[in-house]
């Protein structure tokens, strides 16, 4: 048994929480976890009110054991998302990006443990004065949207500077890793992309056969997905978003930036012309999926060949749609970077959608269930803990 503030935290077995994942970590994957002794966190921000009211239900028949639920601070709904946390006694509401003080005070009068997701000290250290119950740093080597600074610098620096539980993450996939970040002063790991290469995680199987086939240099991150840095396997796909900024890049050198804009408008416009041509519904079948994936190519291309901000771009959707067959939402769905996660996630289309991973793929070859995993993980770290004790009486 490892005791930590942070099983003491959750009363939990284990100090190893599933990271959340949109449209991975849903009930199954949640309740799996919790039940194998860690923390299951529901991912809420891909789904509807009612998806969460139903998802809460399924995970609380599914287990006994505490769970939580990860939410936006800025979901237009985020009030009542709290209020149904609250009325549906989920144990813990985890942040995904900068709570408020606000949220955080209404679930902790509730009795609701609350965690916040930080990449920099500097956040750390605002959301435990605003009176969070504990952090999850993650270093750059997570899946997802990461900043710069490894894990094993940022973990060791958010540790010393905060007086809550740390939970690290970013690249943990074993006991070794979890033995690593209590030495770092952490309190338990969080992990994504350990958890989507499970036999409890939905994700349909020919996805996981790439994640399991990339190796340590199979990630890149990408702002061309949605602005900010985004770590995502590195597919052909991606490596068409990343190529689209260079022969960008190269243009805009070559050209007059005005009317480097004007040829990126007109070529954009015709393809997403074209591209609105082959299917109006989303991810009913392959043809659209291929339609939304070159829409978005053609969004990206849009933006990047003209040098535009997404303001500048909004306001060329807007002529866009005006002098074309466009509906507004084939133009904002251009750069909507959930359906394209889900097209792989949910519709098993690894060829056409994105894939968010951690590095730490790269060193992963199994599918175990949850419990295998958690009990796998926890012996070993025991076993790395008498090593180290036998090194100190050596
Ligand atoms: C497929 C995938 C989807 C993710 N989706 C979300 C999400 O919806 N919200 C969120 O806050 N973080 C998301 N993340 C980031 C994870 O919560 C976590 O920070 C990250 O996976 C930790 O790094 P690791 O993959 O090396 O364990 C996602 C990560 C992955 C791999």
């Amino acid at each position: 048994m490892i005791r930590t503030p942070l099983t003491e935290l959750l009363g939990i077995r284990y100090p190893v929480v599933q990271a959340a994942m949109g449209y991975v970590s849903g009930p199954r994957l949640a309740a799996a976890t919790s039940d194998a002794g860690g923390l299951g966190l529901i991912a809420s921000a891909t789904m509807t009110l009612a998806e969460l009211e139903n998802a809460i239900s399924e995970t609380a028949g599914r287990t006994a054991a505490p769970f939580g639920v990860n939410l936006r601070a800025d979901a237009p709904d985020a009030a009542e998302r709290i209020r149904l946390i609250v009325d549906r006694h989920v144990p813990v509401a985890s942040f995904a990006q900068a709570p408020k003080p606000e949220l955080i005070a209404a679930l902790k009068d509730a009795g609701v443990v609350t965690i916040a997701s930080v990449g920099a000290r500097r956040h750390a250290e605002k959301v435990a004065a605003w009176g969070i119950d504990a952090v999850i740093a993650t270093g750059g080597e997570g899946g997802g949207h990461v900043g710069s600074v490894p894990t094993s610098l940022l973990i060791p620096q958010i540790a010393a500077a905060v007086d809550i539980p740390v939970i690290a993450a970013g690249g943990f996939f074993d006991g070794r890793g979890l033995v690593a970040a209590l030495a770092w002063g952490a309190a338990g790991v969080a992990m994504g992309t350990r958890f989507l290469l499970t036999s409890d995680s939905p994700v349909p199987d020919a996805v996981k056969q790439v994640y399991l086939a990339a190796g340590l240099d199979g990630t890149v991150v990408t702002r061309r997905v949605d602005g900010v840095p985004h770590r995502v396997l590195r597919t052909t796909m991606v490596d068409h978003l990343e190529g689209a900024r260079a022969g960008a890049q190269a243009r805009a050198g070559a050209q007059a930036r005005a009317g480097a804009r004007a040829g990126a408008q007109a070529r954009a416009g015709a393809q997403a012309r074209a591209g609105a041509r082959t299917g109006t519904g989303w991810l009913s079948g392959p043809r659209r999926a291929a339609a939304l994936v070159q829409s978005a190519r053609n969004a990206t291309t849009f933006r990047a060949a003209g040098g535009l901000s997404w303001r500048e771009m909004i306001a060329q959707g807007r002529a866009m749609r005006r002098d074309s067959e466009l509906t507004w939402g084939q133009v904002l769905m251009a750069a909507n970077t959930p359906v394209l996660l889900r097209a792989a996630m949910v519709d098993g289309r690894p060829d056409l959608g994105l894939m968010s991973s951690g590095q730490v793929t790269g060193l992963i070859g199994d599918l175990p269930s949850c419990a295998e995993l958690i009990e796998a993980i926890m012996t070993e770290a025991g076993d790395c803990l008498d090593r180290l004790e036998a090194l100190r009486k050596t």
